[in-house]
């Protein structure tokens, strides 16, 4: 009966695409902050099907709040405000999670003190892992008695019998949403509002501001001193209320957002550890294969300027090479290779009177890259990588920064088949050798994580640094 279709899941998350410039006093807000509330509203669930309710395809455009959204119309037909319902949770239950809602998921992990509040009862953000969540209108996933006051989960879709009855008590359940003219739980109306008053940052995403909440909240926050920043496809009425405006889908802007917040975040932490140590450092990037450490490695040194070097791992340096540098018996296990990009970045580093060129092979062509680094006394920086850096002590004690990588094994399996892939082997090829290398070193390189100062998490939000200092 409520025939409006789907617009298709978003659930897969690539590298962000840059959108737009996100200026340097935003990434400096997120880079900073320690107490973060975020506030969200159905813009953040379009980009997964959802249709959001006052824009051009909004529900209100179709529907009448009046007649599917108050407890008047609930007790005129529960039976129509019910198939509305289950109609909306067939839809949420065919949505993924978007990009939007994962970065959102990883800011939970990244921030000591924060909250998202939610006006969406599509059960997404939870879906994507958030936890510190309140979500203040309820969720379509849930049905409260109105004989006994329970509420329980609801899961099934579509349900058996409409309305659906409460099985312990006999009693008729209403969906456990906040409808028109009735008022938020006052315990999480305190929760919310303390939080907006000790936030310093709050995030507004996709919300119209078309009921009061979102307003309400930001106008608290502003007074505590909060820094708002709103992204939104369009101008709403939160809009004046915002420090900053990135203008655009919450599903790209996000992504972007959070990868530069977080390389901005962990240059600080590379700046601050060479200050300390008189402005040269060497940093080591270990973690499990596929996890991406090379990416990491070149994108810090993208950032940290001209003079550093970055040695990838064993996969550069071919027969040839090892024979010419006098290496050849050393080579088999992959160990070894971690030892000599080890050994080769020390040598460049420490010990070279003069500028030494360090040969990097590519991990495809076994070619030299055209691009062969200098290393000498001027290099302040050079980032190596490799998955064993921390399993050796007397290499664990000779870095100046460890930095572990760990990635979500579905992620870092997918990389690491590309890979393959992309050196020549069929798709089963690569599957059965990722089966035997691959795997075969993992536990080992894990149980070295302990040893790095710094620890990232990468998965499809992008990376996201695990704090455990400047709490407050
Ligand atoms: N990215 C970012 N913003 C978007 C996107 C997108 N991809 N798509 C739409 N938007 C923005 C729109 O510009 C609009 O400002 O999302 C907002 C959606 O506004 P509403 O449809 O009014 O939804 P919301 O603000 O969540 O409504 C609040 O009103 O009807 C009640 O209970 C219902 O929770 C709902 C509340």
């Amino acid at each position: 009966m409520f025939g409006v279709t789907l617009a298709g899941g978003a659930g897969r998350m690539r590298a962000p695409k840059m959108t737009q410039n996100i200026s340097g006093n935003v990434v400096t807000a997120l880079k900073r902050a320690n107490r973060v509330m975020i506030v969200t509203g159905a813009g953040i669930s379009a980009e997964s099907g959802i249709p959001t309710f006052r824009g051009a395809d909004g529900l209100w455009r179709n529907f009448k709040p009046e007649e599917l959204a108050t407890p008047q119309a609930f007790q005129r037909q529960p039976h129509t405000v019910w198939e509305w319902y289950d109609w909306r949770r067939g839809l949420c239950a065919q949505a993924q999670p978007n990009p939007a809602h994962r970065v959102v998921a990883a800011m939970e992990r990244f921030y000591h003190h924060f909250l998202l509040v939610t006006q969406n009862v599509d059960g997404l953000h939870a879906r994507a892992g958030s936890r510190r969540m309140v979500e203040a209108h309820g969720s379509v996933w849930r049905g409260q008695c109105l004989q006994c006051g329970a509420t329980l989960p609801l899961e099934v879709t579509p349900l058996k019998e409409l309305p659906p009855r409460h099985e312990g008590c006999g009693g008729m359940l209403r969906p456990a949403v906040v409808w028109f003219g009735e008022s938020y739980e006052p315990a999480v109306l305190q929760q919310m509002f303390a939080a907006a008053e000790e936030a310093q940052l709050v995030l507004v995403v996709g919300t119209s501001g078309g009921v009061s909440l979102p307003m309400d909240l930001v106008t608290q926050a502003r007074q505590g001193g909060a820094t708002i920043i709103e992204i939104n496809s369009e101008r709403s009425a939160v809009s004046r209320l915002a420090h900053e405006r990135l203008e655009g889908k919450a599903g790209e802007i996000l992504p972007e957002l959070w990868h530069c917040a977080q390389l901005a975040y962990l240059v600080d932490e590379v700046r601050a550890r060479a200050e300390q140590k008189g402005g040269r450092l060497l940093v080591g990037i270990a973690g499990p294969p596929g996890a991406g450490k090379s990416r990491l490695a070149k994108a810090l040194a993208a950032e940290l300027g001209p003079h550093v070097l970055v040695a990838m791992d064993g996969f550069h340096f071919n027969n040839a090479r090892l024979e010419a540098l006098g290496l050849r018996g050393r080579k088999g296990a992959p160990e070894t290779f971690d030892r000599l990009a080890f050994e080769l970045a020390v040598r460049a580093m420490r010990l070279a009177q003069e500028p030494v060129r360090l040969p990097i092979y590519s991990r495809e062509t076994h070619e030299p890259v055209p691009e062969a680094f200098m290393a000498g006394q001027t290099t302040p920086f050079v980032i190596i990588e490799g998955n064993y850096l921390l399993h050796w002590p007397e290499v664990r004690d000779a870095l100046d920064m460890r930095i572990y990588l760990d990635c979500d094994p579905a992620l870092a399996r997918k990389n690491l088949i590309a890979r393959h892939q992309r050196g020549g082997a069929t798709e089963e090829e690569a599957i059965r050798k990722f089966e035997q290398n691959d795997r075969l070193n993992r536990e080992t390189i894990q149980a070295t994580r302990g040893a790095a100062e710094l620890q990232i998490w990468r998965d499809a939000a992008g990376w996201t640094v695990t704090r455990s200092d400047r709490q407050g």
